[in-house]
């Protein structure tokens, strides 16, 4: 087992995280406010974005393979090596899904 510093970019805060662990897991453990809701991959809601360093994700399903390489689901995602995560940032896939829901309410409005 590995355990690696996760420094999260704003704040500053740091912890440290096993590679056995979720980064949200540790949060929690830490009493660091991360943003959550479904837990298992989906809802994208403690998505960060990754400054620098890897991590696992291979349960990311709200994720596409290209979003998994720049962003981290925090429920998701155990470290690879030490990491800086922006928190609170979204991947594209999720404005996208904005914009169509957007779309679809200004339509019901005509
Ligand atoms: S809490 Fe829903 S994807 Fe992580």
């Amino acid at each position: 087992m590995s355990e690696y510093t996760v420094e999260f970019v704003g704040t500053g805060e740091k912890i440290q995280v096993s590679d056995k662990q979720t980064i949200l897991k540790a949060c929690i453990e830490e009493g660091i406010a991360q943003e959550y809701s479904c837990r298992v991959g989906m809802c994208l809601a403690c998505s960060a974005k990754i400054v620098s360093g890897e991590v696992t994700q291979p349960a990311a399903r709200g994720l596409t393979e290209e979003e998994a390489e720049e962003y981290a689901l925090t429920c998701m995602a155990r470290p690879k090596s030490d990491l800086k995560l922006d928190r609170g940032k979204y991947p594209p896939s999720i404005e996208t899904e904005t914009e169509a829901t957007r779309d679809a309410a200004a339509a019901d409005d005509d």
